[in-house]
């Protein structure tokens, strides 16, 4: 048999949401004092590119630093091509770009909250940090962690 590997663990974790409030500048380079862990865990939350979210950005990343969360964390950012010609909150989180389905290729609904599931499979698909990992934990934006 081959060696033993810790199961990939897809976890999706709820809490409440508290409001913050940072200034942007405090976000800096977040993340680099994440503990170790005994396994290599990643967090991902997935956004669109609209002042909405980039807020919700800045409340979460500054929990995860305040929190002690270990391990990478990667927001997934889904925009449409003309919203990513304008947008200017690339730096408030370490970014993966994956497509936008908000717009359905066929009926022409609009329905940006399905950007998630295929967010985290392209992420899974691409990503070098994917094949590194045990445990994935999938976060909303407007979550804190405590
Ligand atoms: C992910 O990979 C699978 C298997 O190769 C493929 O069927 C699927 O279309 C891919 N999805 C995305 C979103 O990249």
């Amino acid at each position: 048999m081959g060696a033993l590997l810790p199961p990939l663990g897809l976890v999706v974790l709820l809490f409440f949401n508290v409001a913050s409030c940072y200034k942007l500048s405090e976000m800096g380079n977040q993340l680099q004092d994440m503990p170790k862990a005994p396994w290599r865990m990643h967090t991902l939350f997935s956004v669109e590119c609209r002042d909405y979210f980039d807020w919700q950005t800045v409340g979460l990343m500054h929990s995860l630093r305040k929190s002690g969360q270990p391990g990478s964390v990667t927001r997934l950012l889904s925009c449409t091509d003309r919203d990513m010609r304008v947008y200017r909150g690339r730096d408030l989180a370490p970014t993966s770009d994956v497509p936008s389905l908000s717009k359905h290729p066929v009926t022409g609904d609009w329905y940006p909250a399905i950007n998630k599931p295929p967010g985290v499979v392209h992420w899974l698909n691409h990503s070098d940090d994917a094949k590194n990992v045990d445990w994935v934990v999938i976060l909303d934006a407007d979550m804190n962690v405590v």
